[in-house]
């Protein structure tokens, strides 16, 4: 059993009863809050502060001393897993990520080695370590990671790209290759996953941020086969209590059903789709996370507030009942007014205990 003060996170994912609808936000610690911003400063870069165990563990829980947010999230980044395979990753100032060395030969693939997270990204679970050490038994800490295609991108492209022109060349051309790396990033996430796991993550969470650019086969055939072998090779319990899992294929609402079935504990969404209407294609087979617009918090708390009992309503509306956890359907912006973020926090817990207390 749990012995957190306050499981309402992990229970929501399990669709075990929940007193309220828990909240956390991607991104919820990042630039919009003007202490991340003086750590960051302090650190160097963004990548000396991902590498800075006791600076990650102060980062992490900035957002959680300013609201009263449901879990933490490990300080990070999903790109220190290539990096890990030695493609060199940094931040050009306003061009966000880069990579060094993206992989353009077929020597480079086939030289690529599945990383130990105890050797190259030790850092990784020392901030876990020490985050759960800090949160005592307040929240729980959620581990995370990118999916193998949404790193493959980002591996291939060298850096963000509009159109995944090299991604999907190879996709077309020479997709042996394409699934090689995915292969062996597979594997690099498991081990990954299981060392947060193995070093105190709560629940785990896979981004797959790009999978949603692909079309209706290949989404299949090289992001959800891949995501399917992760959930498949997770650490399933720890300390006695489930480690839940929650994939989030941005722009795969229209893959719901397909994304339910891989075994996974819940399902994120994006602001493109309905909750009700998810709710009843999953018809209770996982948790729902998501789903309000990242930019609905530009406008006044009082409107804020609106759209989260909007989004809380719409998932009601499919029938009483937990499985839901709230959240942004994507990051946070970094120029998002931190006072909004405390009105839709308290929105969520307020309308929810509301809503169980009618229904
Ligand atoms: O949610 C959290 O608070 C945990 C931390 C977290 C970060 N990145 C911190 C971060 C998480 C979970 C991520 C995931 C991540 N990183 C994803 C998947 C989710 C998504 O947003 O789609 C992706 C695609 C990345 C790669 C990445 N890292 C990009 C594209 C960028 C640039 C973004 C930008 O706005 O410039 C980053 C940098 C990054 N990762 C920042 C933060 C707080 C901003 C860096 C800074 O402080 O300058």
């Amino acid at each position: 059993m749990s012995r957190l003060k306050n499981d309402t996170f992990l229970r929501a994912l399990l669709r075990q009863p929940v007193e309220y609808t828990p909240v956390w936000l991607m991104r919820q610690a990042g630039r919009y809050l003007p202490e991340y911003c003086e750590t960051r400063r302090r650190a160097g870069s963004f990548l000396d502060l991902c590498k800075n165990p006791s600076l990650a563990c102060e980062v992490t829980l900035q957002p959680l001393a300013r609201y009263d947010l449901d879990a933490a999230i490990l300080f990070s980044d999903i790109l220190t897993v290539p990096d890990a395979m030695g493609l060199g990753l940094y931040f050009a100032e306003g061009e966000g990520p880069k990579f060094e060395r993206p992989l353009r030969e077929e020597w480079e693939i086939r030289a690529l080695v599945a990383p130990d997270p105890y050797d190259h990204l030790r850092y990784v679970m020392d901030a876990v370590a020490e985050i759960r050490r800090a949160l005592g038994n307040s929240v729980p800490l959620i581990g995370f990671s990118g999916s193998p295609f949404t790193l493959a991108c980002y591996m291939i492209e060298g850096g963000a790209s509009d159109d995944f022109r090299r991604v999907k060349t190879m996709l077309y051309d020479r997709p042996d290759l394409l699934h090689h790396i995915l292969d062996v990033t597979t594997k690099s996430v498991i081990n990954y996953l299981n060392a947060q796991i193995e070093s105190g993550a709560q629940a785990v969470m896979i981004f797959d941020t790009w999978g949603g650019a692909l079309s209706h086969r290949a989404y299949r055939e090289f992001s959800l086969a891949y995501l399917e072998r992760i959930v498949a090779g997770l650490t399933r319990e720890r300390d006695g209590c489930i480690v839940p899992s929650i994939v989030f294929t941005k722009g795969g609402g229209q893959w719901l059903e397909d994304i339910a079935a891989i075994g996974c504990d819940a399902v994120g969404l994006d602001w493109t789709s309905s909750l009700a209407e998810s709710r009843r294609r999953v018809a209770d087979r996982v948790a729902l996370q998501g789903n309000l617009d990242p930019i609905a918090l530009f406008a006044k708390p009082e409107v804020v507030a609106a759209e989260a009992r909007r989004v809380l309503d719409d998932f009601h509306s499919a029938g009483p009942g937990g499985g839901h956890v709230f959240n942004l359907g994507h990051g946070i912006s970094q120029f998002t007014p931190p006072e909004n973020v405390a009105a839709l926090v308290n929105a969520v817990h307020e309308h929810s205990r509301n809503l169980r207390s009618r229904s």
